[in-house]
């Protein structure tokens, strides 16, 4: 918004309306580089105006006050320097929930809905799951299953102490708070010796060190890597949370990780080998790719 011309209120022509502000970011944020330009002007600027993104388009000739200009104006700046849209507006819709998210944290992708409906099937067959969620993040996963498993009883971890004050704000925020247990540590370190729970699921980090590179701006220069690197074969986190899993699953406890498709096989293989599951499987999403794996220990 470099070239604004010179406003007031009367002058409507030169006016800064919803309809001329959208006609202005939409081809300033692609030629930045965002893939979803016109989205993404919507949500900011219904952020920037403090509206339901639906009332852009019963108020395209509103005129935006001073105030909600400049807020825009430095949304729009820090968008096109590749800032996610959720950590702009401070919120992302998970699951059917909305999360708070701040960039220390990963921001909850649908993909990782297919785990949670994972967590929630295999859940019935106890009357009281005991689940644990490891690398719990913005406690999207976690809080997830609390809102839709009333008689739950729920932990969380994360190493992050930043990501858990977040995930500890969102399980306030979503009424679930006394019902989870939020713990720091590195995967099972910090959960008593005898911890014992019916199903694990963890969403971990799981990119290739060597793909961090090649990732979007979006995500590589403003998402935290603890989140994302799982080291030199994607696997570093994963090959732990399999190894000591089973020590912290009762009887017949499941084990549920999301992976990347592409690591369906090599993750079969470092459960199988460990020779302390049974009735592995891979689960796939809605567009029939294998993004979870299920064991169940022996
Ligand atoms: C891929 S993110 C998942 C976040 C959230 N569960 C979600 O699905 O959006 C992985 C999370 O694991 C945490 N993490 C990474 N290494 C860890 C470790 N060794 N122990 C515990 N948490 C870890 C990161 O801080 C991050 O919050």
């Amino acid at each position: 918004m470099a070239t604004e011309p010179t406003t007031t209120a009367n002058v409507t022509t030169d006016a800064w309306t919803v309809r001329r502000i959208l006609d202005w970011t939409i081809p300033h944020l692609k030629k930045h580089g965002s893939d979803t330009p016109r989205l993404d002007a919507e949500i900011l600027l219904a952020h920037a105006r403090q509206c339901p993104r639906i009332k852009l388009y019963t108020e395209y000739d509103a005129v935006l006050t001073d105030a909600q200009r400049q807020i825009m104006r430095d949304l729009v700046q820090r968008r096109s320097k590749a800032e996610p849209v959720a950590y702009l507006v401070g919120r992302r819709e998970f699951f059917g929930l909305n999360f708070q998210l701040t960039s220390d944290v990963l921001i909850p992708r649908p993909d990782t809905e297919t785990l949670v409906l994972q967590v929630l099937d295999h859940a019935k067959a106890w009357p009281r799951p005991r689940i644990l969620d490891v690398g719990t993040g913005s406690g999207c996963i976690a809080i997830s299953i609390a809102h839709h498993l009333k008689n739950a009883i729920i932990a969380a971890v994360d190493l992050s102490p930043d990501a858990l004050a977040v995930a500890q704000n969102n399980a306030k925020l979503h009424q679930v708070g006394d019902r989870i247990r939020f713990v720091r540590g590195d995967l099972f370190e910090s959960l008593d010796a005898d911890a014992s729970f019916d199903i694990i699921a963890s969403n971990p980090p799981y990119v290739t060190t060597g793909e961090l590179a090649g990732l979007d701006p979006d995500v590589r220069l403003h998402e935290p890597h603890l989140a994302l690197d799982g080291g030199a074969d994607g696997l570093k986190v994963v090959r732990r949370l399999i190894a000591d899993a089973p020590r912290f699953l009762d009887e017949k406890g499941i084990l549920l990780i999301e992976i990347a498709c592409e690591q369906a096989s090599a993750v079969t293989e470092l459960v199988n080998v460990t020779q302390r599951f049974t009735d592995v499987a891979t689960i796939a999403d809605t567009t029939g790719r294998p993004r979870v794996i299920k064991a169940v220990v022996k």
